[in-house]
């Protein structure tokens, strides 16, 4: 049985005082909520990680990025193995702002999740079309390609670390979410790329969330889907409040 999760992704907001506080809101409304279903997870900035994890006991952190060289002279950078000492599960990786700002391929993606299985990492692998590619009706080759590119060097038994995000760019904080129709034949056609590389069993285990203007009013018509197992949330996860109805909209399906 696949795992539903809403995860939250915080990207470049909340000084270290702001997202202690966040977490710690979050960490206490999961605990008096006790979504049993759910696994929630919140995606920090670097700085934050090891404190939130220290306060995290409802709660799992991801960081939002890892190093593709395991250590060494890269100044600047933090390695997946820093990211595991911080006490994270998770990291998210190739998402489309560090795809299109910071010239992520899928060929330093495949050291990235490399070196973040090694170091016991599980990866939430962030892919989407943008809007062009949409409109063009290449939104299910571009997917396929970035699974295949970024994912399918990967063990069946590795495989089963890989978290997907379908996040389509033209609805990253746009506002503009997709439909739960256009979802949910994303997640399928996803799905059924990953069966025809590891077989239905893998297939059926993998969790696929949706991400791009998710939020407190749509979230429950989103997870109607039987193909959208949960949700890697920006901008609404940056209010206690709306992550938790999200997080409830998730348990209640
Ligand atoms: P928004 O929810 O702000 O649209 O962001 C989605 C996202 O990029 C999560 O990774």
């Amino acid at each position: 049985m696949r795992k539903k999760i809403v995860a939250g992704n915080w990207k470049m907001n909340t000084t270290l005082a702001e997202g202690i506080e966040l977490a710690k809101e979050v960490n206490e409304k999961v605990k008096a909520a006790a979504p049993a279903g759910v696994k929630v997870i919140v995606g920090t900035p670097f700085i934050h990680l090891a404190d939130v994890n220290r306060l995290a006991t409802d709660i799992e952190v991801a960081a939002e990025n890892c190093a593709a060289e395991a250590k060494g002279a890269y100044t600047g950078e933090v390695s997946a193995a820093m990211v595991k000492s911080t006490g994270c599960k998770y990291v998210i990786l190739g998402h489309s702002e560090r795809r299109a700002y910071y010239g992520e391929t899928n060929e330093i993606l495949v050291k990235k999740v490399a070196l973040a299985l090694e170091n016991e990492l599980d990866v939430i692998f962030c892919i989407g079309e943008v809007l062009e590619e949409r409109e063009a009706g290449k939104h299910f080759d571009v997917v396929k390609k970035d699974i295949v590119e970024g994912l399918f060097n990967l063990t069946a038994e590795q495989f089963g670390h890989i978290v997907l995000a379908y996040e389509p760019v033209w609805a990253i904080g746009t506002g503009k979410t997709a439909t739960s129709e256009q979802a949910e034949e994303m997640h399928k056609f996803i799905r059924s790329v990953v069966a025809e590389k590891y077989g239905e069993q893998v297939a059926d285990d993998t969790t696929i969330l949706y991400g791009g203007s998710c939020n407190a009013k749509n979230a429950d018509e989103l997870f109607s889907m039987p193909n959208v197992d949960g949700g890697l949330i920006g901008g609404a996860s940056l209010k206690a409040d709306d992550f938790m109805t999200i997080i409830t909209a998730r348990n209640n399906h």
